[in-house]
């Protein structure tokens, strides 16, 4: 996904920009590219490609000036390419535009400032920006004003950066369903639509609201509404450096971020699960006035609400719905004042999560969040919010983030449980202490990640795969079966275990790979006899079970044992070894484990 970064201080800009830039790389992009304003002129240097193509440019093109602004791109109007690349300069390159998010109206805006004469030279919705801010300085508004009335004729979303060769004292920074922060020091600011872009050089940060726009000079910041009133910010202090995200001796921030996941739940239900009960602080909701809860999100986070689904329903007795967040905002879900809404995002930033949640909204319901960003539009727009403690994420493919939300799914089942007096305190404290062992299970399994290492080896060259499983273990494929697609390029299916005598049973072959889940003691000989049939087709079974499974004997090709839960908290354990297989996997066939090709580690556009 596209990432912004803006700098004006003593220093000479670009250095700020690529390190800013080089921060942002884990959120996915194709392209990039920095503009500096120096001696009234704006001069921009862009490339498809990676950083490093930039940064080489740069080498032998050196850039001076204080002021600028640089971006990665992540295309979606145009194809990767130099010219698709930000910034964008208007016509006669007097202001250049660095964009994130999706100029709806585009096309029609592109037509009246083509017939004012305006020439477009690149097929970016984003262009339009600069032509429009140009249009109005030439008509001789100022820069400010120029860049309030091009975006009032904006439909959709953006984060903006903007800089004027006729203002070299200022850097403007504007926002819409896109974030976008300002980083504040002593004789420098920044912009950024990320903080670790900035994190670098201060942790004092304004998180700017919707339609806020900031003027950012070098000794100082004035934060504006969309009526030009100043706004009064308050300052939001970072708690976290850049360092708790580098790599600290693994080889991908990704096996870091597994590696991190017993701290991480330990984290998510620190002062949380306590001995009379479970404590989340501002979420005084009232569950007797709630009649059903709906779920929504994306991708992995996705299944972290199919298992919270799962463990409410199965504590609480109430009935749950899971909708992805880009079915349900269009599916006109019945929902009501009695309904309570959960969302659930990483990012906090999701676009189609967000939607869910401003409909869920708009209807009447009660909404809570389970994010990871602090500060995230989701988190800043949802009644109530449950943080995932999982710090930031730099691998694209989800791993501690979704163990943080598995156990957030966890908590809030005991935390509906106990309000709607459907367990009893002691049955709570059984739970609870079955969660407050979880970490440390957690290591045992990691403890033994060479195994899957050496399974790695031997399956390196399949081509594909199956996951299957029944209830949660069913639940948990859907992530098994995401992870191997999205780093390790493998074609595979997560497939209810009973389901696959209704068709997909045609596609088993000698070379097929069966990964079967069975964590639930009373469906171990269910799932067996499923995996029976794949094998007796040829195909090859590798189980991730818990130690008490006898009866999986020559069955499976390969098991790998998992300790002994509560059936209900056995996700969150049998979901390491298949993160570590799919890891494994795509390291073995020498992928780019922390960045897969074609996605973007948050998705803020439709
Ligand atoms: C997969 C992955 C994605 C995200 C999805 C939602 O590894 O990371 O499927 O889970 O894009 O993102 P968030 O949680 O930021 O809303």
């Amino acid at each position: 996904m596209c990432g912004i970064v803006g700098y004006i201080g003593d220093k000479k800009a670009v250095p700020v920009l690529l390190h800013g830039l080089s921060k942002l790389e884990y959120r996915g992009y194709d392209s990039a590219g920095v503009a500096v304003l120096h001696n009234d002129n704006i001069n921009i240097v862009k490339t498809k490609g990676r950083l490093k193509a930039l940064e080489e440019i740069l080498e032998n093109k050196s850039l001076e000036g204080s002021l600028g602004i640089g971006h990665t791109r992540w295309a979606t109007h145009g194809a990767p390419s130099d010219i698709n690349s930000h910034p964008h300069l208007s016509q006669g390159s007097s202001v250049a535009v660095v964009h994130n998010g999706i100029i709806e109206n585009y096309l029609y805006l592109k037509e009246e400032l083509e017939e004012k004469g305006y020439k477009f030279v690149s097929e970016t919705d984003t262009e339009t920006v600069a032509h429009l801010i140009d249009f109005y300085l030439k008509l001789g508004m100022e820069f400010l004003d120029a860049v309030i009335k091009a975006v009032d004729k904006i439909e959709g979303s953006y984060a903006l950066g903007v800089i004027c060769d006729s203002y070299p004292d200022m850097l403007i920074g504007i926002r819409k369903d896109s974030p976008l922060v300002v980083g504040l020091s002593e004789g420098e600011n920044f912009i950024a639509s990320d903080m670790p872009a900035i994190l670098n050089y201060t942790k004092d940060i304004y998180l700017l609201e919707e339609r806020e726009i900031a003027v950012v000079k070098k000794d100082g910041v004035t934060v504006y509404d969309r009526n030009k009133n100043v706004v009064k910010k308050e300052i939001f202090k970072v708690n976290w450096d850049v360092e708790a995200a580098e790599k600290g001796g693994f080889d991908h921030f990704m096996l870091k971020e597994i590696y991190e996941q017993p701290k991480v739940v330990k984290d998510t239900f620190s002062g949380r699960l306590k001995e009379d009960g479970i404590v989340l602080d501002h979420i005084d909701l009232n569950m007797e006035n709630v009649n059903k809860i709906y779920m929504s999100a994306c991708g992995t986070a996705s299944y972290a609400a199919g298992i919270g689904k799962s463990v409410i329903e199965s504590i609480c007795r109430i009935p749950v719905f899971t909708d992805i967040a880009s079915e349900f905002r269009y599916n006109n879900p019945i929902i009501d004042e009695k309904t309570l809404v959960i969302v659930v995002s990483q990012s906090g930033e999701t676009a189609d999560t967000l939607a869910a949640l401003r409909l869920a909204k708009e209807k009447g319901a009660k909404t809570l969040a389970v994010v990871n960003v602090v500060g995230s539009s989701i988190a800043r727009e949802a009644d109530y919010v449950l943080y995932t403690v999982a710090g930031p994420e730099i691998a694209v493919a989800s791993t501690k983030a979704f163990s943080a939300q598995i156990a957030a799914m966890y908590l809030l089942g005991l935390f509906f449980g106990l309000k709607l007096n459907k367990i009893s305190m002691e049955e709570y404290r059984g739970y609870a202490s079955e969660l407050k062992e979880l970490p440390q299970k957690m290591n045992t399994v990691l403890q033994k990640a060479g195994k899957l290492k050496e399974l790695s080896d031997k399956y390196l060259n399949v081509k594909n795969v199956f996951y299957i499983g029944r209830g949660l273990d069913y639940l948990i494929s859907l992530e098994g079966s995401l992870k191997l697609k999205e780093i390790a390029y493998i074609h595979s299916e997560p497939y209810p275990a009973g389901e696959l005598k209704h068709g997909p049973i045609a596609l088993i072959e000698e070379s097929t790979l069966i990964v079967g889940h069975l964590t639930r003691k009373e469906l171990f000989e269910k799932t067996i006899s499923n995996l029976k049939e794949c094998k007796a087709r040829g195909a090859k079974v590798f189980a991730i079970t818990t130690e008490d499974n006898g009866l999986i004997g020559s069955t499976a090709d390969d098991v790998f044992y998992i300790p002994k839960t509560s059936y209900l908290f056995s996700s969150i354990l049998s979901n390491i070894p298949q993160q570590l297989f799919a890891y494994y996997m795509a390291s073995g066939l020498g992928n780019d484990v922390d960045k897969p090709r074609n996605l973007a580690k948050s998705v803020t556009v439709e």
